[in-house]
């Protein structure tokens, strides 16, 4: 009898068929009781390739496994249970992903109740899920992108059958929110905002591998943003394969440039998006982006190739010249904005003066950053099935000559760096050195500076002192120890008690009533000091009387008491914040 069932595989050809019936699902967490006890301490492990899209989804498998009452482990060794987070856009990030599921089968080895599960956008290839379980029996779970909600239930089901499981639909999909998810980094958080991909590059495998797009209810993106401000973020990404497509499905005038607008409009200090597509990026998405100084000046606009003729035949649906016009645009309107880009190498049949646009629109736009890439024929798409008559030679010797076109470009912004003053976002000391932290700049320049470690998550200013190609040295224009109080400060503003003591006040210094109520005390209290000088006792009692009745009905007023008792909720607060620094 076999030891896996496979209860479902994937099929590009519905991958690619375009459904309207998708719908948002808000389905509360239910932990199965095998899990639970399967669970229990147990130490899990995620290794993730792929794009950012990956990394959210790996916050969302850790979320499934940490309900379940596991624990992350960084050391894969100690897993009891580990998850292969895979990803298909090229071959090489295929190959690596056969080589960490090899690194598995110690685990296996030494504890027989070990769980290993492959899944993310490699799965959802036709052939991919056989091809894994003929060569590592072992793996115990094959799940693909449009079942992560359901990871629970699968582990459950492998458990309680005792049977390895493949599972992975290719519809579409629907959008499933109340999603649980472990964050993997405290200040600065990833927020999908559409799904899937409707564009079909005819090199690209996205499409199938994520299915029909669709955009998340901006009510449950701006809730979503909302706790993130609250709780002390500092910078919050958009995602999607295009986020120019955002609400274009609601049919109600939603645009991308709505929910940049509002998810700014939360405070969030540094706001960014990835990734645009350059064929539908509108005016009204450049001007909010010039208006509004959180959205961070810095634009992913993948080229992926200069030449018209290549474009086509890539599907993109605009051309150099366009493209160039789009630039142009963006540099006049937001002054400064960094412009970074994907760009493909070797397309079947690229010819010399084709890959010569490139490099010379290279030359013309000087990217801040570009990702280069040879292509990689992807089973299932359009160009896959073009015959190629570029050697891989001439293919990398290309490469070799497009980066350092791009290089010159990345140089001209740095070397233009030096000397001045950039807000840097700290993500923590770097790799190589303790003493020194990293961080970003507003337009997304990577620096390395001397520092203390407890500004991971400031936003500081650094003098840039030394430019390198892809990252910057700079120094510490300010004291360390002020960046992190006014850091502090601001997290102060976000706890419930100053919040509750802000909005009191507020309608405390709006409310007309109390503005009446007051206006009463100050004439009684006039009346009872014009009385005193008259020596009329009994109009004198009188008018003390008057007075304090109108001082207890201010006092009694619910407007009134709310803010005075806010007020000293904010006061114990401050006074216990003080007691601690002391
Ligand atoms: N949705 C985004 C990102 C897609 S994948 C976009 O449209 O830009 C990221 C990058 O991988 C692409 O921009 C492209 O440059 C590259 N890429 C995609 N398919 C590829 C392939 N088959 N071979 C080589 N590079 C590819
Ligand atoms: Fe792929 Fe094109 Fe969609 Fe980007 S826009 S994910 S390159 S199909
Ligand atoms: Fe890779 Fe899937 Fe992202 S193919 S690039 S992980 S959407």
């Amino acid at each position: 009898m076999s030891r896996t069932i496979y209860k479902s595989l994937p099929d590009l050809a519905l991958a690619r068929t375009k459904r309207d019936d998708g719908k948002t699902i808000r389905e509360p967490l239910v932990v199965p009781d095998i899990v639970k006890e399967f669970g229990e301490g147990r130490k899990f492990f995620i290794k993730t390739f792929g794009c950012q899209g990956n990394v959210r989804d790996e916050e969302i498998l850790a979320g499934y496994l940490e309900a379940a009452g596991m624990v992350r482990t960084e050391n894969e060794e100690e897993a009891g249970l580990a998850l292969i987070n895979t990803c298909a856009v090229r071959e090489n990030a295929e190959e690596k992903v056969y080589g960490e599921i090899g690194k598995f089968k110690a685990n296996r080895k030494k504890d027989p109740t070990f769980f290993l599960g492959v899944c993310g956008c490699m799965m959802q290839e036709e052939g991919v899920a056989k091809k894994i379980k003929a060569s590592y029996p072992y793996v115990n779970l094959i799940f693909g992108t449009h079942n992560i909600p359901n990871l629970l239930n699968l582990i459950g089901e492998s458990l309680a059958r005792k049977k390895d499981l493949v599972d992975v639909i290719s519809f579409p999909g629907d959008i499933v929110e109340n999603l649980p998810s472990t964050r993997l980094d405290s200040y600065k958080a990833f927020v999908n905002i559409t799904y899937g991909c409707d564009k079909f590059c005819t090199y690209c495998i996205v499409p199938y591998t994520r299915g029909r797009e669709r955009s998340r209810a901006k009510e449950d993106v701006l809730k979503e943003c909302k706790s993130l401000v609250e709780e002390g973020y500092q910078e919050i990404t958009l995602l999607g394969q295009n986020v120019n497509s955002y609400g274009k499905d609601f049919h109600d005038g939603t645009s991308f440039a709505t929910i940049l607008r509002e998810v700014a409009a939360l405070g969030i200090p540094r706001l960014r998006f990835m990734t645009s597509h350059p064929w539908d990026f509108t005016d009204e998405m450049i001007d909010v982006i010039a208006a509004t100084p959180n959205i961070m000046p810095c634009i992913h606009l993948p080229v992926q190739s200069g030449s018209t003729s290549m474009l086509r035949l890539m599907g993109r649906r605009y051309t150099r010249e366009s493209y160039l016009e789009l630039v142009k645009k963006i540099r006049t309107k937001i002054p400064g904005c960094a412009i970074t880009t994907d760009i493909i190498v070797g397309f079947p049949n690229e010819t010399e003066e084709q890959f010569e646009d490139t490099l010379s629109l290279c030359e013309e736009v000087q990217y801040d950053a570009a990702f280069t890439f040879i292509y990689s024929p992807r089973k299932g798409t359009p160009a896959a099935k073009m015959e190629d008559n570029v050697s891989d030679a001439t293919k990398h010797e290309r490469f070799d000559r497009l980066l350092k076109v791009v290089e010159a470009g990345v140089m001209s912004h740095s070397q233009a760096m030096l000397g001045h003053v950039y807000d840097v976002l700290v993500d923590g000391p770097s790799k190589k050195d303790e003493a020194v932290l990293s961080g970003y700049t507003e337009t997304g320049k990577l620096v390395n500076f001397p520092g203390p470690k407890y500004l991971k998550g400031c936003i500081v200013p650094v003098r840039i002192v030394e430019d390198h190609a892809f990252s910057m040295i700079g120094a510490l224009v300010e004291d360390p120890v002020l960046s992190l109080a006014r850091r502090a400060g601001k997290a102060l503003e976000n706890e419930p008690v100053a919040k509750t003591y802000l909005a009191a006040k507020k309608a405390f210094e709006e409310s007309k009533v109390v503005s009446s109520l007051r206006a009463e005390v100050e004439k009684a209290q006039k009346e009872v000091a014009r009385l005193s000088a008259v020596g009329d006792d009994v109009a004198f009692a009188k008018a003390k009387k008057a007075y304090r009745s109108s001082m207890d009905a201010y006092r009694n007023d619910p407007v009134v008491q709310n803010y005075e008792a806010s007020k000293e909720e904010m006061e114990a607060l401050l006074q216990e914040a003080a007691d601690i620094l002391r």
